[in-house]
This record gives C-alpha cells, structure tokens and sequence, in this order.
C-alpha cells in the first residue's frame, strides 16, 4: 500500500497476528471477519447490503426497521425488510419502545424463516424520538428496556439478538453499562456500543475508551465497539486498544465499501491494496446503481443514488463541478453520461479517507419527556411515541 493512504494515526500499525483474535461468533453465527456494516436508515437497504458484501465478508445489517410497522405489515414496511436470496446470513434491525409490538415483530420474522441475526436499536438521538422517550431515552430506564430486550429473546427462539446502543444521554447521564448488564442477563447473543452519547450525534471523535470500559463489565458475551472506523486500520487499532471482540462500521463505507475488502485483508493478516482510482470507482458506483434501479425502479432508484454519488466523488480534483450534475440525476443514462466525462486514472485522494459522510456535524442538547428523570424505575412504555408507527430515522 501507499504509504501516503496510511493517515499519521494508523502509522506503524500491524496487520492481525496468525490467532490474534479469535473469530467472532453472534451466537449461532460464525463471522469470517470480526466486522458488522452499521445499521444506517435510507442506506443499509437490500442493494447497498450486496454491493459491499461483494468487497469482504462481515454481518450486513439492515436498516432500521420500525417494529409496529412491521407487525402491522406495513408495505413499505415489508420491502425494507426483505433480503435478497444471496444474503447470508440475514441481518435485520429493528426498532421497538415496547414489549408487545417488539415480541410480535420477533415472532413475525422468526416464524416466517425472514432472518437469521436481529439487532435493536436503543441509540436513536433523533429529537422527536428521544422528546417521546423513544430511542436513547429508552436506556434511561432499565426495566423498560430488560423489559423489551426479553420480549424479544423470548420470541427469538435460535436466532441471535443482539443490542446496539450509545454511552448515554450526555456526559452527565451515562447508560452503557446498564444496558450491557440488562443485555447479558436477558440472554442477548452480543452488545454493540457507538461510542458516543445522544448529544454528541455524530459530532468529534467517538470515545473508545466507554468500549474499553464496557468490554470489562460484559464479559459473558461479545462487544462490539462502534465509531470512528475510517480505515481498516483503525478497526486494529479499536480492538487492541479495548479488547472488544469486533467492529461496527457505519460512515467510514459511505462511498467506499472497498473498505470491508481491507478489513478483511487487515485480518487476515495482509496489508490492503490501495484504493481504487476514479474509473474503478464509477465502475463501482455503475454498479451500485444499477442494483438500486433494479430494487426500486429508475426514478427512485437514481433519486436514492444521488447522494452516494456526492460520498464516492467527495475529494476528488474537479469533483465539485461533476457533483453539481450528480445531484440532479434522474436516470442511469444521466450518470453514465457524467462518468463518462472524468479522467479514469485519478487516483483517490488521501484525505477524502477520514471525511465524515452522510450525517454533519454538531452537537445537541437531549429533549426528553417532561418529568422523565422522576420516573426512571418506571417500565411502562412511552405511549406517545408508540403511536408513531412510521419509520424514525438514525441511531
Ligand atoms: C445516515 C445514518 C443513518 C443511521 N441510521 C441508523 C439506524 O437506523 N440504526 C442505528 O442503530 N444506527 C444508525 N446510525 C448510526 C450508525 O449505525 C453508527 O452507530 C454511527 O454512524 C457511528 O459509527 P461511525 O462513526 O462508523 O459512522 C446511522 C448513521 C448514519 C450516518
């Protein structure tokens, strides 16, 4: 590799030792590299999911999928939940504040042979959520939230469920370790943590160090430590600094899903190749396209693509004058006509590598329900959010 795609944090950095980490399994489900594709709403759909198993194997998670929705087949509902057959095993978040609609979409998917591996999601920071007591608010209090993770176990029979989830609210109100604890007693195959709390949103860097921390509370399952992974390099790094046994990697593949071929290389012991240059990288986006437009149709499909099509470009010279096009492509002749302009032997640019993309930054204070803080050994769901059966979007 180029050692100018090595950014000065990862110098020096090994790739995995013959047996330096064991391998991960989520119960049942033996991984061929210690690494999830994130969660991520209006993304981790059925075609981004294939296009980056193409590069590397992993767990492919999919998006978040609202559970009242889902149990009251919700069509649009169905088709974010579905899998293509050549996905294996089948990964599916879902998205609950109560036992009842959470217990029900476990038993749906689980009857019905739709997935093999169910993740929740308690790390919404999203303000209408959290204002509701929805998402990050949910482990502020712990017997609601036991209360639906065994919903969900109890439904689950052989399939795995694991839980994903912040540090906490703020710096002040910290619930990562609550919510370890309550995963591992109520029979939870892994935890992820995203190291960051609500407030954070997405914004600075991701405190490794609550992985660290949560790593020696949960000791009878697998954490996975989330936040931050740009390179394949930083996943070493996440690992050996916290002793996690695994990795969640959400903005860092945004525009660059080659980058679970270089987890996988990192783990299996090889240094990964270099980057692709700008004609690879319209093959790749061609492709990507091309399997959204084959998902949902032309106009949605190359709706959808517009902004993956802002994150493959980010960086490269004169790429703010081609985006200015991409942005308003409508159909997949827009596109090829756009690439077809480019110089093919660009090669990526360095610094585009640790650019955050798809959410900004910024930080936020917290909204929750007026009195929340007085009643946090209450268990009774947030009926208000609840009654939101629509899709919420983020974690
Ligand atoms: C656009 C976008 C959508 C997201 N949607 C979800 C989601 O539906 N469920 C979830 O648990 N996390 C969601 N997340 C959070 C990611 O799963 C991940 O925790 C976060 O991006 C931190 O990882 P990173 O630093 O590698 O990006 C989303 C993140 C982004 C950028």
């Amino acid at each position: 590799m180029d050692p100018s795609y090595v950014s000065p944090v990862n110098e020096g950095v090994a790739p995995a030792a013959p047996g330096e980490f064991a391998p991960l399994a989520i119960g049942p489900l033996q991984l061929a590299s210690p690494v999830v594709l994130a969660p991520m709403a209006g993304i981790t759909n059925a075609p981004f999911r294939q296009l980056c198993r193409g590069f590397g194997g992993a767990l492919f998670v999919s998006e978040m999928i609202t559970a009242r929705a889902l149990v009251e087949r919700n069509a649009k509902t169905l088709r974010l939940a579905g899998f293509d057959p050549s996905e294996q095993p089948r990964s599916l978040q879902l998205y609950g504040v109560d036992a009842h609609y959470t217990g029900e979409a476990v038993a749906w998917l689980v009857d019905e042979d739709q997935v093999d591996h169910i993740d929740l999601n308690f790390g919404c920071p999203v303000r209408k959520v959290t204002r509701r007591g929805g998402g990050a608010a949910i482990p502020l209090k712990p017997r609601l939230l036991a209360k639906i993770v065994r919903a969900a176990v109890a439904r689950a029979g052989d399939v795995p469920v694991t839980i994903k989830f912040r540090i906490g609210i703020d710096d002040g109100l910290e619930t990562f370790r609550d919510a370890g604890r309550i995963a591992e007693e109520e029979g939870c195959a892994a935890v992820a943590l995203h190291a960051r709390t609500a407030a954070q949103l997405y914004d600075g860097e991701a405190d490794w160090r609550a992985v660290g921390e949560l790593v020696q509370h949960v000791t009878r399952i697998p954490v996975l430590g989330n936040g931050d992974i740009w390179e394949a390099w930083d996943a070493l790094r996440m690992m050996r600094q916290t002793g996690c046994r695994g990795v969640v990697v959400g903005r860092g593949c945004l525009g660059r899903p080659w980058l679970f071929r270089d987890l996988a290389d990192v783990f299996a012991g090889r240094r990964p190749s270099n980057p692709p240059r700008f004609g690879q990288v319209a093959e790749i986006m061609l492709d990507h396209a091309r399997r959204l437009v084959a998902w949902i149709g032309e106009r949605h499909g190359m709706r959808d693509f517009r902004k993956h099509a802002t994150w493959y470009t980010k960086g490269f010279p004169g790429s703010a004058r081609w985006r200015e096009h991409l942005i308003r492509i409508d159909t997949y002749q827009d596109l090829e006509k756009i690439l077809a302009d480019t110089n093919p032997e660009l090669p990526f640019p360095p610094h585009a590598m640790r650019v955050p993309r798809g959410k900004s930054g910024g930080r936020q204070r917290v909204a929750l329900p007026e009195g929340y803080l007085t009643t946090l050994e209450d268990d009774t769901p947030p009926e208000e959010e609840l009654a939101q059966a629509t899709a919420v979007s983020g974690g």
